[in-house]
């Protein structure tokens, strides 16, 4: 099993190469990672360390390819007490919604018993061409407090 399983969430592209991207420095730090585009509950390990990159659609709701995982998690409610997770939003203030998808599923992962290591980063588009800059900056804490923990 992958020390880092990444879970991306997003309908253009944006969240992916993010994630991509995270997970390239992640093995550059010496974690092994896994990442998964929209997977399904029965792709991910229900321990270990997640880490959630979603954009928002819609009027805040979740991109296509993760809306299955959201719901699965709402309807089967897996035990999720051994899963360690970080979540990402990507959106845009031009929407009341920013961000909304990331909260929605952040919100069921703890509902599953999951603990939420650090803050949810939330990047705004308007304010950041590249989002891989500000997800960087912030993966180089998260990173710490996996240490930590
Ligand atoms: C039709 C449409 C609806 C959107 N709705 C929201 C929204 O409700 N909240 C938000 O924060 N961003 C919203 N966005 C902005 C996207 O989240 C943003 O463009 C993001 O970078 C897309 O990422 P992706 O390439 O991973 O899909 C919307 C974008 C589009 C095109």
């Amino acid at each position: 099993m992958a020390d880092i399983t990444l879970i991306s969430g997003s309908t253009l592209g944006g969240a992916e190469y993010v994630a991509e991207h995270l997970a390239e420095k992640l093995e550059d730090a010496g974690f092994s990672t896994e990442t998964l585009h929209g997977p399904l509950l029965e792709d991910l390990p229900i321990d270990g360390i997640w880490l959630l990159i979603t954009s928002t659609h819609g009027a805040g709701d979740l991109p296509d390819n993760l809306l299955p995982l959201y719901e699965e998690l709402k309807e089967q409610q897996p035990n999720l007490a051994n899963v360690r997770f970080g979540a990402i939003g990507i959106g845009s203030r031009e929407y009341d919604t920013f961000c909304g998808a990331v909260e929605k599923v952040e919100t069921e992962l703890k509902s599953c018993g999951a603990q939420q290591i650090g803050e949810t980063l939330k990047i705004n588009i308007l304010d950041h061409d590249i989002p891989e800059d500000p997800a960087e900056l912030w993966l180089a804490e998260w990173k710490n407090l996996l240490k930590n923990d």
